[in-house]
């Protein structure tokens, strides 16, 4: 390789050739009953409608666990995203467990200035949703990563309901209602899945912005 090619590598955001790669974002979630890998389906969508970015997803299993390869895959990633339902006022303990094995890439600062965000669904209108949300931030302040929030108004007016953007008025992070009697197909509902799209967007875009 040429002493220029090499100094074009060291160009963040381009191959060797000087030419502009795709920024790389990722989901990481788990659902126990469908409603909240439908909130992530939503997220992957406005991530993946960005210009230059390509998104991955990978889903914690029921045990906890991360398919083979996705350690090494969430390495290269510009942003990660985070997604669990609020289970008992928190993350579910499958989204914890792959919470305590990053501790290894943690040893070496390896998520350092990645892009970090997060999302949550649950049953009750307020159902301690803020409190995951909160571990999702110190997951990643722990991991050196750059938090990005919602950007989004409350829908909060008498006129508002479940179908407006922001309806359940997150702004740390994307919140979701799935009333306890709903199936996934009927829940979270228009306004969350708008959130939560909307929110994948923007990660998607700074992502892009930041990667040059
Ligand atoms: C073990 C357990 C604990 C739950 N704790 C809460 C809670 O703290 N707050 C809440 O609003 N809903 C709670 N729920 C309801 C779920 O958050 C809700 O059913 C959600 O839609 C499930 O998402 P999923 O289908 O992706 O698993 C709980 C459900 C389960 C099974």
């Amino acid at each position: 390789m040429s002493a220029a090619h090499t100094q074009r590598a060291a160009i963040p955001g381009r191959d060797e050739t000087g030419t502009k790669t795709m920024a790389k974002v990722g989901l990481i979630y788990f659902s126990g009953y469908g409603h909240t890998a439908k909130q992530a389906e939503a997220v992957r969508a406005g991530a993946a409608s960005v210009d230059g970015a390509e998104v991955s997803v990978f889903e914690i299993s029921k045990d906890g666990d991360l398919a083979d390869g996705a350690w090494e895959q969430l390495a290269g990633l510009d942003a990660i995203i985070y997604g669990s339902p609020t289970y008992m006022g928190g993350p579910a303990w499958q989204f914890k467990k792959f919470a305590d094995a990053s501790s290894k890439p943690w040893f070496t600062q390896a998520w350092k200035d990645k892009i970090a965000a997060g999302f949550t669904n649950s049953a009750s209108v307020n159902g301690d949703k803020f409190n995951t949300v909160l571990y999702f931030f110190t997951l990643s302040q722990q991991h050196g990563q750059i938090w990005i929030g919602t950007g989004l108004l409350p829908s909060n007016t008498k006129a508002h309901g479940p179908n407006d953007v922001n309806w359940t008025a997150g702004s740390a992070g994307a919140l979701a209602i799935s009333p306890s009697d709903a199936s996934p197909e009927e829940a979270p509902r228009a306004g969350d899945l708008e959130t939560a799209r909307l929110l994948g967007a923007r990660v998607a875009a700074y992502a892009v912005k930041t990667r040059g």
